[in-house]
Order: C-alpha cells, then structure tokens, then sequence
C-alpha cells in the first residue's frame, strides 16, 4: 500500500471507541458513495475512472503531447480552479516544484487563467513572443471568465505568429463533450478537443484528460499515475477498519465535532505545496457549505515553521494538523564533510538532508502534540507517479466520505456563483443591470 495512516499521536486527543461510535456513520457514508445512493451522486464518475476511462482518448493525449513536446518550447495550460489546480501540482510533485528551471527536453510549461491579473499576462504573453508555443485551454463549463479572458490573448497571439491554420494546429481544447461556448469555437475552428467527463466535477477531475494531457507534456508517466490511483481504487473499496482513507475521514470528524475547525495539511517537501494547494480545493470546496465544514489550511515545512510555527505550538487549539511524511524523496543530498566545524554543523558532515528533514518533522510532530495539536500522518512511499496517483484518489475518496460525514453534499459548489453574479454586474454584463444599481449604491455607502 502507497499510503498509510499513522495515528499513534492522536491517542491524547481521541478515545479508541470513538472511532468505533462513528463507524456505523462510516458504512452509512460509504454505502451512499458506492450505491450512488447519496447527494451529488450524479458526479461520482471519478470513483471508478481509474479502472474505467476513455483508452482511445487516453492515447491521443499522448500523442497530442508527443506532438507538443517536438513543436513547442512552452505550453500555456489555461484554466482556473479544478481545470487547473491538479495538473500543477502533480507536475511540481513528480518532477519539480521547479520544473521549469529543470525540465530537460520537455517544453517548459505556464499557467494562466487563473486569475485576471494583467501583470502576469504581460509577462507570459512577452515569453511567448519569443518562443514556440501550444495552448491547452481547459474549461468544463466553456464560460468561466478568467481563462475566457487568457485564452482571447493567446488565441490572438497565436493566429498573429502563426496565421489561423498554424494557431488551430496549436490549440487544444479540454472540454465538455457537446456543450458551451468553448466546445462550439473549437468544433468550428478545428481544434482538437478532449473530454471533461458529465459525472466528473472539475476538482475530481486531475485524473482526466484536464489533468493528463499537460502531465504528458511535462514528461509525467500517466500510465503508472493512473495504476496508482487503480490501486487504491481497490485497495480502499471494503470498509473495514483497515480501511486508513476511512480512517481519515472519520478522524477529521471526530476532530471537528471538538471544535478543531481547521486542517493544516504540512509536508516538509516543497514539491508538496501545490498538491496542498489542490487539497484545499478539494475539501475546502466539498466540505464549505451550510455554515459547515473545516477549514482546509496549508504549510510547507521547515520554512514555515519560522513563519507560522509560533502559532501552530502556541496559537489558539481550534486546529489539527495532517503531515504528508514522504519516506523516499526525489533527490538526496548530503551535508558536505569539509573536516572543519566553523559553523558548528561538524556533528552533521555527512548526513544525508533526508535524515535532518525526517528529525526535524519527528521533532515538530511530538512538540506540536505537547502543544495541544492533534497530529495525524499520511506516510507516502514517495511523490513519484504510482504513489501520487493513490494518494491522489485517497484524497478524492476520503474527502466525499468526509462530506456525508458532514451532512453536505460534496459535489457542488453553489456558493462560488455569488461573486460571479456580483463581478458581472459591476462590469456592466447584459442581463445584470438591476442588481448592478443595487451593488454601486452598497459600494457607495461603504466608501
Ligand atoms: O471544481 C470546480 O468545479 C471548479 O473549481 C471549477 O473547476 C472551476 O470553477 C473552473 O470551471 P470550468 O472548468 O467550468 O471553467
């Protein structure tokens, strides 16, 4: 197994028969999820997609990423939220959170689109005049507004360098697979397209060609990114009290019925920060809703132990904290034997950094726990494919579960519109010119 549970610190926190008084919930929780019994159930194609996805399309992504990798020094993979997040960070997982410093004969890769800042535009757009260049423009819904703007400058850009036959040969389309207005374009323009699933939400959806197609590009290996996430499809199918992505959820609620409100997920590997980037919309996104739900944090240790590390040790206790503890890291390195002690670090000549970084996280884990933090750990054998692939669909599993735990539903995300409704208006959107009056006088007055 790629991932395991380790509770051994939670014991001052939670009694032993606690996990047995909400197992009944558990089964309850997981009948729901596999029976397609439960709320949202019409999106839980992900639950089985490791064992059950398009194989013809699969092999197109690669070869529209071989196609790529030999015209394109740069690929601007263009899409915001759960079109975005998961391709990200398994790419700075498995190769480098700085892969584009690293990345050797695969072209560099750039997101955008996922914000509406044109400083970061100017910037990518100024690369992309220099360089060879494809698109990958990903949305579900083909409406979203940011990737909608980021797409109308790098279509523009590429029809100018290119001409419009040229562009259409560089352009993909992730999409739905009849629907919305990027679906339409690309039908007429001739761009390839490849498919967001119906009964798959954007968040849950790393595991699609969203996220495969620009993992291929970056020289990710999807065919044992997927066999990971197969295997924990079966591993973790019985719900048993081995089950430790059960565990997880039970865990965390538990927790939260106590009044711990926040999950601070922590990995000492930098790799790991955009995986917790995409953990947070996972669960953040799942779980937020009703007045309910814990609040997914995130930070990278050591360097945020001498950041955020007061507050974790002596901050107020509404928290727990999930360590990612990576046992086989990508890269060793030694501390350098110089036979001298000038900077006291004599005692450590020769040590690998993989031990320091193990102390330093067994070091932070019992001291957090001797401050009052409940501490649960998810140990991954590496962040390599296979077992980034089960940890992902761990995540996936443990985080529905988690939700009917809650009593939510975790597949929708009905609180996301009202800042879209609110932003259309004040742009003066057709269609939003009543509730834009509404909103001017409410800024007036604040002002
Ligand atoms: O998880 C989700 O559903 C959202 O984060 C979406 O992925 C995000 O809003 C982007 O939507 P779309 O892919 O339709 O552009």
């Amino acid at each position: 197994m790629s991932v395991r549970l380790e509770t051994g610190y939670i014991a001052p926190f939670v009694r032993q028969h606690e996990l047995g008084m909400i197992a009944p919930q558990v089964l309850s929780a997981h009948e729901q999820l596999e029976g397609k019994t439960g709320p949202g159930s019409e999106f839980t194609g992900w639950l089985k997609l490791p064992g059950d996805f398009d194989k013809a399309e699969f092999a197109r992504v690669k070869q529209a990423a071989a196609k790529i990798q030999a015209n394109s020094d740069v690929l601007v993979v263009i899409g915001i939220g759960g079109s975005y997040l998961g391709a990200r960070a398994v790419i700075e997982a498995v190769k480098s959170a700085q892969y584009n410093l690293v990345c050797k004969g695969t072209p560099r890769i750039f997101f955008a689109g996922a914000s509406v800042s044109g400083a970061q535009l100017v910037d990518l757009v100024a690369l992309c005049e220099e360089k060879d260049f494809a698109v990958n423009m990903i949305s579900k819904s083909g409406t979203t507004t940011e990737p909608a703007v980021a797409f109308r400058v790098f279509r523009d850009l590429l029809e100018k360098k290119y001409g419009k036959d040229g562009a259409k040969e560089r352009i993909y389309a992730t999409t739905d697979k009849a629907r919305g207005t990027l679906k339409e374009l690309a039908t007429a323009e001739g761009y390839e397209t490849f498919v967001v699933p119906d009964d798959v939400g954007g968040r849950y959806s790393v595991l699609t060609a969203v996220g495969l197609l620009p993992l291929a590009v970056a020289g990710v290996d999807i065919d044992a990114l997927m066999a990971g996430a197969a295997e924990a499809m079966e591993k973790l199918s019985v719900c048993d009290a081995q089950n430790d992505c059960y565990n997880y959820a039970a865990l965390r609620n538990i927790l939260y019925r106590k009044g711990k409100t926040v999950e601070v997920m922590a990995s000492f590997e930098p790799d790991f920060a955009m995986m917790n980037e995409w953990y947070k919309q996972l669960f953040g996104e799942s779980e937020g809703k009703d007045q309910k739900g814990i609040f997914p944090a995130s930070v990278v240790y050591t360097t945020d132990l001498h950041s955020m590390g007061q507050y974790m040790q002596d901050g107020g206790r509404h928290l727990f904290e999930t360590m990612v503890a990576v046992k086989k890291p990508r890269a060793e390195m030694k501390v350098p034997d110089t036979g001298e002690d000038f900077d006291g670090l004599g005692y450590l000549a020769g040590s690998g950094l993989s031990h320091v970084n193990e102390m330093a996280m067994q070091g932070t884990i019992l001291a957090h726990v001797d401050g009052g933090v409940p501490v649960l750990v998810l140990e991954t054998d590496s962040l390599a494919e296979h077992d980034l692939g089960y940890l992902i669909y761990f995540y996936e599993k443990a985080c529905a579960i988690s939700g009917y735990l809650l009593g939510v539903n975790p597949f929708d995300q009905p609180g996301v519109e009202s800042y879209k409704k609110n932003m259309f208006a004040l742009l003066g959107k057709p269609g939003f010119e009543q509730q834009a009056k509404a909103l001017e006088e409410r800024l007036k007055k604040a002002k």
